[in-house]
């Protein structure tokens, strides 16, 4: 008898969420303000106004979920917590009731057999921490490891797997620079600063873990790999400055010590400089890396677009997603490969991948959500990444954005990725055809993907 192997025994099969993005009640229990909280209330802010104030009542409905991800087959969970649950003034005072939940949460995942992955910082900062200048005050590293303290002691007994921080790119680019997220901000002097101290966090909450954690920790970035639309000199240096700023900024600090030099070039007289000695604590290996992809990009030189004078070149011939993403499975397959070439064999996770696709507010009349444009993205992703692990990546897992429809940041409810849809009038839960591929993939261990 032949057994299939394409994927390790061991392999973890995940779906992922982030805390505002389907808790709602953020301000339950004694929990503090946080800075998605107050962006999405302000007017014009989000798609329609939508705020995370219900998203999909996961708080309050979290078992159910749990028994949702045991009926997916999931053995794994990611999930972040909202520091302004835990210390509603982002330092000081633990909210006893905050932490709570999540302990119920990391319970009821283990009742399940499912192995939680806890993301400390999925982009939701106190707002009093934003008062003080959120990422841009140097003091924010130790903010963030005192709070990350605080969770390795009260739940490192349960918790085998840690993140520090969810793309910090996305917190500098979309907070700092472009201000089209949370905290708002616009300041190209600003973005290089909240990137410094965001890496500073995550080494100074790596170190803490060291000093008294049991098991992993790591960190997730987004990554999206860059192809020359030409071999013009113009296009290949354009492919490298945005190489430089998506997809080595975070990692080689963090792997090599030293940010890519095409950066100073970037960001011109807004690039600090910044101390050695920042850099020699920064250079601190995770355990892990996490891989949140979902798009590529072929690159044109164009000097209309700032910072990088780096355009992206549509491929008519390609699907995109209704967030105008090219769907290329092909690019998760290289950005692993890339990632193992240039940092080393540090053990590889797909912490995110997936894609937004219309599915209507409604299951059908029979119940159901059909979603073939998803499940197709999903397939060919995983056959991709089973691809990396033929070619010797050390690919541990896999977890799919996102267990539910939520709250996808500015864009409001208009974008849903899960693998279950979400009636967000009644919060009924159904399983997607999708989710239900997908069940069938971790059941024969990726043997479905190939039939
Ligand atoms: C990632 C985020 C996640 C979600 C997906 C679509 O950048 O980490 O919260 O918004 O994109």
């Amino acid at each position: 008898m032949t057994v299939f192997t394409a994927f390790p025994a061991d392999f973890q099969w995940g779906a992922a969420t982030s805390a505002y993005q389907i808790e709602g009640s953020p301000l339950a229990d004694g929990a503090g303000r946080n800075i998605w909280h107050e962006f999405a209330h302000t007017p014009g802010q989000t798609h329609n106004g939508d705020t995370g104030d219900v998203a999909c009542d996961h708080y309050h409905r979290y078992r159910d979920d749990v028994a949702l991800m045991r009926e997916l087959g999931l053995n794994a969970y990611r999930f972040s917590v909202s520091w302004s649950r835990v210390l509603p003034e982002g330092r000081g005072a633990v909210n006893p009731r905050g932490l709570d939940f999540y302990q119920r949460l990391v319970d009821a995942l283990l009742e399940q057999g499912i192995q939680p992955m806890l993301t400390l910082y999925h982009w939701d900062l106190p707002a009093a921490l934003d008062r003080l200048g959120g990422w841009l005050n140097p003091d924010s590293a130790h903010w963030f490891a005192d709070y990350a303290q605080i969770l390795f002691r009260a739940l490192d007994d349960r918790v085998k797997f840690w993140v520090t921080l969810n793309e910090p790119w996305v917190v500098a680019d979309g907070g700092y620079l472009h201000g089209v997220l949370a905290p708002g901000r616009r300041n190209p002097f600003a973005a290089p600063h909240a990137a410094h101290h965001l890496l500073r966090a995550s080494a100074a909450a790596i170190q803490t873990y060291r000093a008294e954690g049991r098991h992993q920790i790591g960190l997730v970035v987004n990554l999206e790999p860059k192809y020359p639309a030409s071999e013009t000199v113009a296009d290949l240096d354009a492919t490298m400055r945005a190489d430089a700023y998506w997809n080595r900024y975070y990692l080689d600090p963090v792997f090599l010590g030293s940010y890519p030099p095409e950066l100073p070039e970037i960001f011109g007289a807004a690039w600090p400089s910044f101390p050695d000695a920042d850099l020699d604590v920064i250079r601190q290996s995770p355990d892990f890396l996490g891989v949140n992809y979902y798009s590529r990009q072929v690159v044109r030189h164009d000097p209309d677009d700032w910072p990088l004078a780096a355009g992206r070149v549509r491929q008519p011939q390609q699907t995109y997603t209704n967030l105008d993403w090219e769907v290329y499975p092909q690019g998760l397959t290289d950005i692993l490969e890339w990632v193992a070439g240039r940092y080393g064999s540090v053990p590889l996770y797909v912490t995110e991948n997936g894609a937004a696709f219309y599915d209507p507010p409604q299951a059908d009349a029979d119940g159901a959500v059909n979603d073939p444009l998803r499940q197709r993205y999903l397939r060919d992703h995983l056959r991709a990444a089973q691809a990396a692990l033929d070619r010797g990546v050390n690919l541990r897992g896999y977890f799919a954005w996102s267990l539910l429809d939520n709250f996808e940041w500015a864009h409001g409810y208009s974008q849903r990725f899960g693998l279950i849809h979400v009636d967000y009038a009644t919060q009924q839960r159904t399983i997607k055809a999708s989710g239900r591929f997908y069940a069938e993939v971790i059941r024969s261990r990726g043997a479905t993907l190939f039939q």
